[in-house]
């Protein structure tokens, strides 16, 4: 090992390869603490050259790498194994913006830039980057890829996948695939491009990455919103979005349970109604139009859903300030779950059309299996996506919990695959699902998906152990 890592600082500089354990440990343990791994060294390359030439190096070596970006992964996807032999790759040194180009409006960026510093170009060239998570302060265009990063916008701006032109990757064996074109049409072929989204960093290490960019918006006007329950907010959609059309930005679900947590755990939140409803949304509108109009459209929507009954109460944001604290309250519910407890966390979709009645079955067969456990549920719900959290019942001990916890992972995803949903919505499989890959999978799917990584990765030193469950015992 001293050999690939002196080989390693010859490439990249003594001082972006880290040996020390102090230095290597933020690296190497997940945000929600749930994966603590080892590494012979965290490696820094400053460039694509340097990062292909250290893939290269750990080929001859043997060595696995696990490529990480913001480490803010929900799924332990950024986390080496703890045998300690393998090194982190950290793209964070690469974080340039290549190129802005507001006529073919475009940007063109290294993998390690933060996903708020590209929000921040755009706007300073007068246009709009929309992906938009929680973690955005500290995650990476290259984990937004890899994942195929969700969010609060997808509804109007769709996932990463759609929002990227083209991609440069480093392989394995040391080549370089320029991708990097700023076509909207290219049909010359299978699409690689599509296929490194949401590949987790078990094909290859994306090194660049061209986005889209659009107009910035001129207004938004933002509400929340309290309802009874999950099918009131699946009616208050389809009738904001008869309304209001593409002008749907946000629809963001939030049970009243949920927001007690945030309560609790986050400070400087407020809620704008005196009592915490049974459930909320988070609606947001935003267009080239001005405030006014906006605004007014989602008055009407809401008054029009008031008076069918649809909707318990609603406060519209006066203004960016009230509006950011309507969002703070939906921003905390990761932060303010950690804080409560340990929680089986689940991030699943479903067709729209189906979320109420999966809640309602998956709330009553984990109630079933485990009197008590509290289901704190939050999410994209315009996309189908709900963050389904377990937490566990006031009079049960952590290790008891985590006994029956596997059994109710169990019947939420056994409950979304009945509806022909998916285990992962955005979180990606990581190390925390891949074990579900064989029951939720065809054999068909993996076969195909192992087939592709014997083509890209064939001695499967990258990423090891994440996506893709071992078929050595199928
Ligand atoms: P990392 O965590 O470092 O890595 C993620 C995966 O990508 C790993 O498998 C890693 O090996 C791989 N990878 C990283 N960089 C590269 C690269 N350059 N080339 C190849 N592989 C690479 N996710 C959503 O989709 N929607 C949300 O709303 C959302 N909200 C979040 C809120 C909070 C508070 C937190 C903590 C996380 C949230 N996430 C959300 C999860 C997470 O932020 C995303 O998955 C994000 O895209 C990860 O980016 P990252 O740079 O931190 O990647
Ligand atoms: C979110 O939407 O806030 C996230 O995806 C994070 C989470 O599930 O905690
Ligand atoms: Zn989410």
């Amino acid at each position: 090992m001293t050999t690939l890592v002196a080989r390693l600082a010859a490439i990249v500089g003594e001082k972006n390869v880290l040996v020390d354990e102090a230095a290597k440990a933020p690296f190497l343990q997940d945000w929600l603490g749930k994966y603590r791994g080892a590494a012979a060294a965290v490696v820094r390359p400053g460039g694509t050259d340097e990062v292909a030439s250290v893939l290269a190096a750990c080929r001859e070596a043997g060595i696995s790498v696990v490529p990480q970006g913001g480490n803010t992964s929900m799924s332990g996807g950024a986390t080496p194994d703890p045998a300690g032999r393998a090194i982190v790759l950290s793209l964070t040194r690469m974080n340039r913006i290549r190129d802005v180009d507001p006529v073919g409006n475009t940007m063109t960026v290294d993998a390690g830039v933060v996903l708020a510093a590209v929000q921040e170009a755009a706007k300073a060239a007068g246009r709009f980057f929309p992906l938009s998570l929680g973690a955005e302060g500290s995650c990476t265009i290259g984990g937004n890829l890899a994942t195929n990063a969700g969010g609060v916008a997808v509804l109007r701006y769709g996932t990463m996948r759609e929002l990227t032109l083209g991609l440069e990757v480093a392989f394995a064996d040391g080549r370089v695939w320029d991708g990097l074109k700023a076509l909207r049409k290219d049909n010359t072929g299978y699409s690689l491009r599509d296929l490194f989204v949401g590949s987790e960093g078990t094909l290859g290490i994306i090194t660049g990455a061209v986005l889209k960019l659009f107009p910035e918006p001129k207004a938004r006007a933002t509400a929340f919103v309290s309802l009874r329950d999950t099918s009131a907010a699946l009616s208050l959609l389809a009738r904001v979005r008869e309304r209001c059309g593409d002008r749907l930005t946000a629809f963001e679900f939030i049970t009243g349970d949920c927001l007690t947590l945030v309560l609790r755990h986050v400070g400087d939140v407020r809620l704008p109604f005196t009592q915490v409803p049974p459930a909320a949304v988070l609606v947001e509108l935003s267009d080239s139009d001005d405030d006014s109009a906006l605004g007014a459209r989602l008055e009407a929507s809401l008054v029009d859903a008031a008076e069918a009954e649809i909707i318990l109460d609603a406060a519209i944001a006066q203004g960016a300030t009230q509006a950011r604290s309507f969002w703070r309250l939906r921003e905390g519910i990761s932060e303010a779950l950690v804080r409560e407890g340990r929680a089986a966390k689940h991030d699943v979709s479903v067709p729209v059309a189906q979320m109420a009645d999966f809640i309602v079955a998956a709330d009553a067969a984990v109630a079933a299996a485990a009197p008590g456990v509290r289901p704190i549920m939050f999410g994209h719900l315009g996309d189908g996506n709900l963050h389904y959290n377990l937490l566990k019942a006031e009079n049960t001990n952590d290790a008891d919990f985590a006994a029956v916890a596997p059994v109710l992972t169990r019947i939420v995803h056994d409950e979304t695959a009945r509806c022909r949903g998916s285990i992962s919505a955005e979180h990606g499989i990581g190390q925390l699902r891949v074990a579900d890959m064989s029951r939720y999978k065809a054999p068909i799917e993996l076969e195909l998906m192992n087939a592709l990584k014997a083509v890209f990765d064939p001695t499967g030193l990258l990423n090891p152990g994440k996506l893709l469950p071992d078929m050595s015992n199928h």
